[in-house]
């Protein structure tokens, strides 16, 4: 369980990344040290856009050992879930929103090995919540309506953090805060504050003006410094 700032996760969201050179962007994340690489999967339906599917990941599974993260924002992703764990996902996130049985679906991606992640969209109360938070590895706290990237941040989502935080204390939990949506230089520290342990960032890493290299440097010094 991360309560340092320097320990904090940056998950480079994949649809952002140049998918015709999909190869030299994994790497180069690599070499800036991000252990997680999050993948959106959208069904056109859930959400109004249409992205990376498992087959997507399984791809790229035998060219990289980071951790590979899933955030499915689908109808029914109950369906799709032995999919994501046989194309090699480690964890696994599906919308409150979206799955009347939540608790089946969660069950489902642990026993297929991954953990097991729910997802707030910014206009659900997060205390919806807490029965199941004793068997979540991790909550998704949307920052953005999902669907698309180079959104802007919205700071609704930052009680929620503190919110899941204490929750955590209250009660004895392990699982760990993810924020996805809008986060960059500008926005991570306010998140990282409220006591977030994993930043999904994708416009904000994946720029024109600069490298990877340099992005994830900048991305990380604003939360680091002075905390
Ligand atoms: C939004 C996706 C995010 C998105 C983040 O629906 O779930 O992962 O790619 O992109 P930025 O960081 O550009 O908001
Ligand atoms: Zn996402």
């Amino acid at each position: 369980m991360t309560l340092d700032s320097r320990s904090v996760v940056i998950a480079p969201s994949m649809i952002s990344a140049d998918w015709w050179n999909v190869s030299n962007d994994v790497r180069a994340l690599e070499n800036a040290g991000c252990a997680w690489l999050h993948f959106d999967a959208m069904d056109a339906h859930f959400v109004p856009n249409l992205t990376l599917g498992p087959l997507f990941l399984r791809s790229v599974r035998p060219h990289s050992k980071l951790h590979f993260d899933a955030h499915l924002m689908m109808s029914d992703a109950g369906d799709f879930v032995d999919d994501f764990v046989a194309a090699g996902a480690n964890s696994i996130s599906v919308h409150v929103e979206a799955n009347v049985h939540l608790h089946r679906v969660l069950e489902r991606i642990k026993s297929g090995g991954a953990l097991a992640g729910v997802v707030v969209n910014p206009a659900t109360p997060i205390e919806i919540l807490s029965a199941i938070l004793p068997d979540v590895d991790y909550v998704l706290v949307m920052s953005v309506n999902p669907g698309f990237g180079g959104q802007k941040f919205l700071p609704l989502c930052l009680p929620k953090i503190a919110w899941l935080r204490s929750q955590r204390e209250e009660l004895g939990l392990n699982f760990l805060i993810q924020v996805d949506g809008g986060v960059s230089s500008e926005t991570a520290r306010s998140v990282v504050e409220s006591g977030a342990d994993i930043l999904v960032v994708g416009s904000a890493l994946f720029r024109k003006d600069v490298s990877l290299q340099e992005s994830v440097r900048e991305l990380r010094a604003s939360f680091e410094n002075e905390m």
